[in-house]
């Protein structure tokens, strides 16, 4: 039940509470296990979405049936798994790594998890490799989970190439704790939260660093 603290913000989440619902609701196959499991065992940052973040953001695939969608920031796969997941049968996921490492991992992550066929790793600057993605669009998802600096330029393609109704995630929309910094980071987070309400219906889902979520006008 809301009430004043957690309206404001407050959690009553508890790691031993999230571990409880995470099993129950999101539990992992072998494929989800393994590419959630990838990141530490290659010596790759641990940043992947949560468990739960990543099985909401499967059911929003599903539930706005996406056919075409776009990620920006693949790491070891498993947002990419979970994106592939909620896709219409016929759909396709292009998702763009920086790191040719973390995108080779993710490629044995995602065919492992049964998904080869339909995404493409794109190797490449997130704002180098959009525009070669732009013949396939218009699109009907953008995920944003990149470099957080360039958030707003990333949110600026993503209303340029959605179709109207199209859906705009962005993970980290709190920013960790620092999206009202006087930082050159921070004012791009804000930019990307307040150009998107000029082009999308928006509501930021409070999950624990925040999911900017957009449908396009
Ligand atoms: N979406 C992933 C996590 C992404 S972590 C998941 O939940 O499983 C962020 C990733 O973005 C890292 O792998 C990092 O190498 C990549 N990245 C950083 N800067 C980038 C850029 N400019 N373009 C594309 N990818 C970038
Ligand atoms: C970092 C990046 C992310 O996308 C995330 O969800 C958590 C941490 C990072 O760069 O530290
Ligand atoms: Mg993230």
């Amino acid at each position: 039940m809301a009430d004043q603290d957690s309206r404001a913000g407050m959690r009553y989440g508890t790691p031993e509470i999230v571990a409880y619902l995470d099993a129950l609701h999101a539990p992992h196959d072998e494929g989800l296990a393994a590419a959630f499991a990838a990141p530490g065992r290659e010596g790759m940052p641990a940043i992947q979405v949560g468990i739960s973040d990543g099985k909401l953001v499967e059911m929003l695939m599903r539930l706005a049936a996406v056919e075409k969608a776009v990620e920006v920031g693949t790491l070891a796969g498993y947002s990419a798994v979970r994106i592939a997941r909620g896709l219409r049968p016929s759909g396709r996921l292009w998702t763009i790594e920086f790191d040719p490492r973390h995108a080779d991992v993710a490629r044995r992550a995602i065919a492992s998890a049964g998904h080869a066929e339909r995404v493409e790793v794109c190797v490449g600057a997130g704002l180098e490799v959009l525009p070669t993605l732009e013949a396939h669009g218009p699109f009907d998802a953008v995920f944003i989970d990149a470099d957080k600096e360039n958030y707003d330029a990333y949110g600026r393609w993503a209303a340029a190439h959605l179709r109207p109704g199209g859906m705009l995630l962005g993970d980290n929309a709190y920013l960790f704790g620092e999206l009202l910094d006087d930082t050159r980071r921070g004012a791009a987070m804000r930019r990307f939260h307040e150009e998107a309400c000029l082009h999308f219906d928006t509501v930021c889902i409070p999950t624990p660093d925040g999911l900017l979520l957009g449908i396009k006008r």
